[in-house]
């Protein structure tokens, strides 16, 4: 299999359909170098095709991920949209565009690409509804993106979803969640009370005597996604982020 190159000096032999983690992934994981003396465990809370994980286990770090996509888990053929790449379209009030035709693609999924990249002793994936059925484990580093929203998730209130997942961080770890928010806050239709956040709303899921909140970021306007497979048409989300320390005890 060729390497896939990705930056500059840098060569991946599998890569994700969701694209490259942000720059904050790796941020967290030089804090947590920096905080455990170079060696840490990692849980990825959704960790879809391993978007999230690789970056950890290649660098040498333990890394569980859990996840119920069985697509995502295990690959699929499923349809993509066909569009050529624009430039970010700002937010107008729509929180949908215009949908493309699709085509039928395979991609691999996350166990597959953790043979591939070699790093099977360092990764394992589990199929598990995460908030339902949480691990008795902890971990230094636990990291999720965007899984409070799901349906299957929507019978528990984001407090208790943050609970669940707090729950599993070691004392002295960190926790790092990336959140949707409500585009209209009012509307709890759209953006119904159990899935989507209200500004400042996550901050007080963190009670100062057991969390240290290092970085909170809300933002106020949508962000524009392009066309994927989940909505094969452009579309906008709006944001939270958070990191956290547990406290010593
Ligand atoms: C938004 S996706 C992450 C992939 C993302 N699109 C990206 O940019 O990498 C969130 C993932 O959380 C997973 N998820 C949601 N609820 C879950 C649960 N209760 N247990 C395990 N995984 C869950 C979903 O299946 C999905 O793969």
């Amino acid at each position: 299999m060729h390497a896939i190159k990705i930056q500059k000096g840098v060569k991946l032999k599998t890569k994700s359909i969701w694209g490259q983690p942000p720059s904050r992934l790796y941020g967290l994981i030089r804090l947590a170098e920096h905080t455990f003396n170079g060696h840490f465990n990692a849980c990825v809370v959704g960790c879809s095709d391993g978007k999230f994980v690789f970056p950890f286990a290649r660098k040498g770090h333990h890394v569980t991920g859990y996840d119920v996509d069985k697509s995502a888990l295990y690959g699929a053929t499923k349809e993509f949209p066909i569009y050529e790449k624009t430039k970010p379209i700002p937010y107008a009030g729509l929180t949908t565009l215009p949908p493309f035709p699709t085509e039928p693609r395979t991609y691999k999924g996350c166990i597959e690409k953790v043979k591939i990249e070699g790093l099977n002793h360092l990764v394992k994936i589990e199929e598990r509804d995460f908030y339902a059925l949480p691990p008795k484990q902890k971990f230094d580093v636990v990291f999720t993106s965007c899984s409070y929203q799901y349906s299957l998730n929507a019978s528990k209130t984001l407090e208790e979803k943050t609970k669940i997942i707090q729950g599993i961080v070691s004392d002295g770890g960190y926790l790092y969640i990336d959140y949707m928010m409500a585009i209209d806050e009012q509307d709890y239709d759209r953006f119904p009370e159990n899935k989507y956040l209200r500004k400042g709303q996550m901050a007080t899921f963190f009670p100062t005597e057991e969390w240290q909140v290092l970085h909170i970021k809300e933002n106020n306007t949508p962000s524009f996604e392009h066309a994927h497979t989940e909505h094969p048409y452009h579309h906008y989300h709006r944001f939270g982020y958070v990191l956290a320390q547990k406290r010593q005890r």
